[in-house]
């Protein structure tokens, strides 16, 4: 083993009864960066990729949404963003938050609903609140977290919040309105709660799959949207995993997950974008789309939280 590698993992050993690890600067267009023909290759990689995305979104007549932008408007506003991306002083550069495939699904599929309200829960250093804001510059942009001590970038216009937005926005939101979840809360809870709130589209990050949950660090993430989905879960009561000596324990509770099924109208990945960016890979985003409240009514299900 290299001298360097060895100091890093022997690091890495001694802050691990902290919790803490050494990180590694992330190859996102800064540590490296495609230039001339290379950079037009991914480009048209992209507008193919989010071309079908489109196609297959605007298809699907289960979302009951049609697009305001047109496909080409649409993957023309998706390789801007990636200029945007380039020069924000406030993106992530290490793992932690959203890097740069993930930003950008977000940036594309914010820009494809293009809805007047956005929630962002998970402010950290302010990099999802800012592409939200490329993304839908006329929408009230409201960031919630926590804790404030990562915030790097506050981007004018975004409203930031300190507190858990159930406790925040009591109130149905009026149109259809746009979320984003990346606060490692309990993804069916996130569901439930935007289905009292009104709020239709959402989108959110480390929806691990079921047989991926021994990564998970702890448990208050759980269950991710994918147990909603999950087979061979129906005849699981626990599931189960030992992280870095550590015992964890996520119970089925299978009526939660029905109802919360029950309120879904879509699911789906996004694309994963390593392929066609090569930059680091994370869990591609997921997105939801909430049925329509019935007729008449507003509001669906009871306003937890409040
Ligand atoms: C992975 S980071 C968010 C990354 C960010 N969205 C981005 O674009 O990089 C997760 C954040 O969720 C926050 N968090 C934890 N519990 C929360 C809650 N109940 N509501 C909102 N944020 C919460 C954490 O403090 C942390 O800043």
């Amino acid at each position: 083993m290299k001298l360097r590698r060895l100091l890093f993992e022997a690091g890495n050993a001694a802050l691990r009864p902290l919790g803490l690890t050494l990180g590694r600067l992330e190859g996102d267009f800064q540590t490296s960066a495609p230039k001339g023909t290379l950079h037009d290759l991914i480009l048209v990689s992209l507008t193919d990729v989010w071309g079908h995305w489109y196609d297959a979104m605007a298809a699907d007549d289960s979302i009951g949404y049609t697009p305001k932008i047109t496909k080409r408007e649409f993957t023309e506003r998706v390789l801007d963003f990636l200029d945007d991306y380039r020069t924000f002083t406030g993106k992530n550069m290490r793992s932690g938050g959203l890097l740069l495939n993930n930003t950008l699904s977000l940036f594309a599929v914010a820009a494809y609903f293009d809805a007047p309200t956005i929630i962002d829960s998970g402010t950290y250093t302010g990099n999802s609140a800012w592409a939200l804001s490329r993304a839908c510059p006329a929408a009230a942009i409201k960031s919630f977290d926590i804790t404030h001590v990562a915030l790097r970038h506050r981007e004018p216009g975004v409203t930031y919040h300190l507190g858990d937005w159930s406790g925040i926005v009591t109130e149905p939101v009026s149109g259809n309105a746009f979320g984003f979840f990346d606060d490692h809360v309990d993804q069916v809870r996130r569901v439930e709660e935007c289905a009292a709130r009104n709020i239709r589209y959402l989108v959110f990050d480390d929806d691990t799959p079921v047989n991926a949950s021994h990564t998970g660090h702890n448990t208050a993430s759980f269950p991710k949207l994918s147990f909603i989905y999950s087979d061979p879960l129906r005849r699981a009561s626990l599931v189960e995993w030992n992280r870095l000596g550590k015992e964890f324990a996520v119970p089925i509770d299978h009526e939660r997950l029905d109802y919360a099924r029950s309120l879904i109208a879509h699911y789906s990945r996004l694309p994963d974008l390593f392929p066609a960016t090569g930059c680091t890979h994370q869990w591609p985003l997921a997105v939801v789309v909430l049925k329509k409240p019935s007729a008449g009514s507003e509001e669906r299900g009871r306003v937890t939280g409040a």
